[in-house]
């Protein structure tokens, strides 16, 4: 497993122009606000919001990066000529491990997580690629471009991947990421989060989302998180810690499904922005 690449790496730590000046009062009350319209929108009758606004004001750079234009639809044809077709000879089963990619026993607190991937339908979606990366227990990535000074893990990369089963089973053994600063205003910190990239039938389809971790005091304070206004459409965010997948002297364990299609599809990140 390689380090992160610029493609893959979390993007918070990019310091946007005169952004840290903001203070944590200032970037609540905004979300406030917007919560609030969101709420009486509601209340009037409005559309259920489950995905994330693109110019989230309280979440600076998404103001520099979110569409202007119209999507426009292409014809896929040509490019699904180069659809991947992953094997089970392709991707190890110890590729699920992220504990057991080097020479010693990473840092911090070892966690299985797992879930099914479902389409709207509740049906399994099998043979499905499902790649996560993710920040150390002390909240460091292995990139250039993150210099926070937590330390880096020599036993931890943070990068692994998997195929569901026939049922649509997913599974990871992994650390339990730490939270993380970033430069969106003054005293940010990101909850901690696992990134999870799933393709659906081939490349055109590619998915990112975040899986968050239950009870976490920094859900209210993040911008990322509340960029999407709908409370159930957030919970949907949030995996489940199940001691049935906890395992004896071993991992605790949490569970987090993903529904692909439908109305409790689980966010997923629009293909050109980086969180
Ligand atoms: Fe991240």
């Amino acid at each position: 497993m390689k380090p992160l690449d610029d493609e893959n790496f979390d993007d918070s730590h990019v310091v946007v122009s005169g952004a840290a000046a903001d203070t944590q009062e200032s970037i609540s009350r905004q979300i406030g606000d917007i919560h609030r319209a969101y709420a009486a929108e509601r209340a009037a009758g409005g559309p259920e919001a489950t995905q994330p606004r693109l110019d989230f004001a309280p979440y600076r750079s998404s103001i520099l990066r979110h569409p202007t234009k119209d999507l426009h639809h292409v014809d896929p044809e040509t490019i699904e000529l180069f659809s991947p077709a992953f094997g089970h000879r392709d991707v190890h089963e110890l590729e699920a491990d992220l504990t057991i990619q080097h020479n010693g026993e990473p840092m911090g607190e070892r966690i299985k997580v797992t879930g099914r991937v479902l389409d709207g339908q509740g049906r399994p979606v099998r043979n499905q690629l499902v790649e996560i990366w993710q920040a150390n227990s002390a909240g460091r990535y292995i990139h250039k471009r993150d210099q926070h000074p937590a330390p880096l893990d020599p036993n931890f990369t943070g990068v692994g991947r998997t195929l569901t089963t026939d049922d649509g089973w997913y599974e990871f053994t992994t650390i339990k990421p730490g939270p993380y600063p970033w430069k969106n205003h003054t005293n940010a910190w990101r909850p901690a989060h696992i990134h999870f990239s799933l393709f659906g039938t081939d490349f055109t389809q590619r998915m990112i989302t975040q899986m968050y971790f239950p009870g976490d005091p920094l859900f209210g304070l993040d911008p990322i998180y509340q960029s999407i206004t709908d409370q159930n459409a957030r919970d949907r965010l949030v995996a489940t810690y199940d001691h049935n997948v906890t395992t004896h002297e071993w991992a605790t364990g949490y569970r987090w499904d993903i529904v692909l299609t439908g109305s409790n599809r689980t966010w997923m990140e629009e293909e050109d922005t980086d969180q």
